[in-house]
């Protein structure tokens, strides 16, 4: 017996709700969800559960940046219609589904996630790790195999994340005998991941690099004025190096003249081009990009109660997809079930 197949491939992304999200989301994930929103069914899941794993101690920031995240999403565009946006931590059949999951890892498995294995690292974790922390990538299994998804939107770190997920349906699947849960792909951005403003591989709120998407016309110049270019780069009658040049990965990544960047490039490793001409130009291109989006969010903010009703409705459509799911895989591991 094989399962019907939803007619748009489904869509499973999540965020984890502890700061306002950056421009590192919106390269990395954000900007492929609203461009696929209308061709696939999208569920966007807001990963508060997944959040406590490292932040035990700090509930109300996690607590405190559900709605935050919600008006995130919709700001950038995406449309409540078409994506559903619901919270982890309300949608039990997921917590069962990592229950069932974590009896088909290894913990041996989970040491050597090699995103694991850095974030064990940056956090600083020692011996201490918490063991959901280690689990994660096995409640992310749940979330993605609990809506059926096989198309995953994510920065390249996370590509871990889904191999693990896929190793852990197909043993469900050799149990079961049937494919009851389909595999999924991690979409990763071709343009790779965004630097941070000071030039580090990875922006992140906690290492002090990011740009947020709310952020006000003057945090976008303070950002765009203290970013990494080339340090050899003195005058502007100097030739400059545009590999490894922040401004010009941010061109690239945010200014549809490629054209233009192109000349300005050529122009700045000739000698005679100004890191101030690049870094006004890299302003006006992010202005543009964050104006819209930010004057959405304050719009949005107003009305709370109906950014609530949003993710409630999200969440009981959620919950209907996951139980069902849920008790697929539950009959597939051949589980007893109580008559009645
Ligand atoms: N781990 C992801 C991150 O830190 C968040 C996340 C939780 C997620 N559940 C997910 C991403 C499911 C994709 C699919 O960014």
């Amino acid at each position: 017996m094989s399962v019907p197949q939803p007619i748009r491939p489904v869509i499973l992304t999540g965020d984890r709700p502890t700061g306002p999200l950056h421009l590192g989301h919106y390269v990395g994930s954000l900007r492929n969800r609203v461009a696929m929103q209308h061709s696939h069914r999208q569920f966007i899941l807001v990963a508060d559960a997944q959040a406590l794993t490292d932040n035990a101690d700090n509930s109300a920031r996690v607590r405190d940046n559900v709605v935050e995240v919600v008006l995130d999403y919709l700001s950038v565009g995406v449309d409540p219609d078409a994506t559903v946006i619901c919270l982890q931590s309300a949608l039990p059949a997921l917590a069962e589904l990592t229950m069932l999951y974590l009896n088909l890892v290894t913990v041996a498995r989970l040491e050597r996630n090699p995103t694991i294995k850095a974030e064990i690292q940056m956090r600083g974790f020692g011996r201490d790790i918490p063991a959901g922390f280690l689990c994660y990538p096995v409640s992310q299994a749940a979330d993605i195999t609990g809506f059926r998804a096989t198309v995953v939107p994510v920065g390249e770190d996370q590509a871990p994340m889904i191999e693990q997920t896929n190793e852990i349906l197909r043993r469900i699947n050799r149990m079961a005998g049937r494919d009851i849960l389909p595999e999924a792909e991690a979409v990763i951005p071709r343009a790779g991941r965004l630097p941070g403003l000071d030039g580090r591989a990875k922006m992140s709120k906690s290492l002090g690099n990011a740009l947020s998407l709310s952020a006000s016309a003057q945090e976008i110049a303070q950002a765009v004025k203290r970013m990494y270019t080339d340090p050899d780069h003195l005058k502007p009658s100097d030739p400059g190096r545009v590999e490894g040049n922040t401004v010009f990965t941010y061109l690239d990544a945010f200014d549809a003249d490629v054209a233009e960047v192109e000349d300005l490039k050529a122009r700045y490793r000739r000698g005679g081009l100004g890191d101030s001409v690049v870094k006004a130009r890299l302003q006006a291109v992010l202005l543009t990009l964050l104006e819209p989006i930010r004057e959405r969010r304050l719009e949005l903010a107003r009305d709370r109660a109906a950014v609530l009703d949003i993710l409630r409705a999200g969440t009981a459509q959620a919950r209907r997809v996951t139980q069902t799911v849920l008790e697929e895989v539950r009959e597939g591991l051949g589980l007893f079930t109580l008559p009645g």
